[in-house]
């Protein structure tokens, strides 16, 4: 019912007696009233003025469900969401979904995490209201190998969101990192639950950072505010992505990977360069060559050996 109330408010753009609002809606004064003050409790600035009516005046920038799930015109990502305002990490909730039996597309938003994770035991900085905090329960057909070129997708589906959003050019550092301008807005970390020969279901956790100022982030890292310079609607970059997700994702199980990774490769940072890569305790160095069609970098060595290597961290060599 609320936003029903707030598309009404919004395509009125000025007052609108509770009479008619509460007509239109189907709903009695009493329980229009009671709506009205649980939305400005929830920060909704709503002008009230007697023999007038109401009149929406600005709304907060919070990742409700009914937000989110406004104008949204997917199929099955996002169609459950679940939403906290404080949560320790949105990946040990969707892995719980997970177990449970979640639908293809849950979600779970937090405005903040206590103890957000990153990929190879870091932490996740995860300032309230200030960047996007999800985990996206997936129900691939693939086979677990195939898996990491979920990663790559959703490393894809962020690009094109930040691209058509905020006219972006993000890029991606293999396999996961999106930077703009070589520095960290995004990343990526990617937990599945897997049988030999069967993926029961895979959580793609994002941390995006949004409006977070200077101060709040590590050196390394921007934020879209800090490229953009100005407050970006968190809202409508989460409906962004989560649009280009489910058509990637579709497109991924019917038709292959090959599209995947040719987008990938044009948001691709690190192929043609030298690389180091950490892995299992290995430092592979070489020129990242190309990406496999599973999504493993194959990196081609000085004796002119490509190794392929499915996960790691890789750093630039001068
Ligand atoms: C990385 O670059 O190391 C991956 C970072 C992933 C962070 C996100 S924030 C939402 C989800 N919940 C977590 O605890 N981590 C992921």
């Amino acid at each position: 019912m609320k936003e029903k109330i707030l598309d009404y408010l919004n395509k009125k753009h000025d007052y609108l007696s509770g009479d008619q609002i509460a007509k239109h809606l189907g709903i009695s004064r009493q329980g229009l009233w009671k709506h009205i003050q649980e939305l400005k409790d929830a920060g909704y600035e709503i002008a009230a003025v007697p023999h007038l009516g109401y009149r929406l005046e600005s709304c907060p920038d919070r990742l409700f469900v009914f937000e989110v799930q406004r104008n949204l015109g997917t199929r099955f990502i996002g169609k459950k969401i679940d939403y906290f305002d404080s949560l320790s990490s949105t990946m040990d909730q969707a892995m719980a979904l997970g177990m449970h039996g979640a639908a293809d597309g849950s979600l779970v938003l937090a405005e903040t995490q206590t103890k957000g994770r990153g990929r190879l035991g870091r932490d996740w900085l995860s300032p309230k209201y200030k960047g996007i905090y999800l985990s996206l329960v997936l129900r691939p057909k693939i086979s677990p190998s195939a898996c990491p070129i979920l990663t790559l997708m959703s490393a894809v589906s962020i690009c094109e969101a930040l691209k058509e959003s905020a006219g972006l050019e993000a890029q991606i550092k293999w396999p996961n990192d999106v930077l703009i301008h070589g520095k960290k807005a995004a990343g990526i970390l990617t937990e599945m639950n897997a049988e030999t020969d069967k993926v029961n279901f895979v959580v793609i956790g994002i941390g995006l950072n949004v409006n977070n100022d200077k101060k709040s982030l590590l050196s390394h890292a921007t934020s879209l505010k800090e490229e953009t310079g100005e407050e970006l609607s968190r809202v409508a970059l989460l409906q962004e992505f989560l649009r280009k997700v489910e058509h990637n994702y579709l497109h991924l199980q019917d038709k292959g990977a090959r599209e995947i990774i040719e987008k990938w490769r044009s948001f691709n940072l690190t192929l043609g360069t030298r690389v180091k890569v950490d892995y299992l305790n290995k430092h592979i160095e070489g020129q990242a060559a190309d990406i496999d069609s599973d999504g493993a970098l194959l990196i081609r060595k000085d004796s002119g050996l490509i190794q392929k290597v499915s996960s790691g961290d890789v750093t630039a060599c001068r």
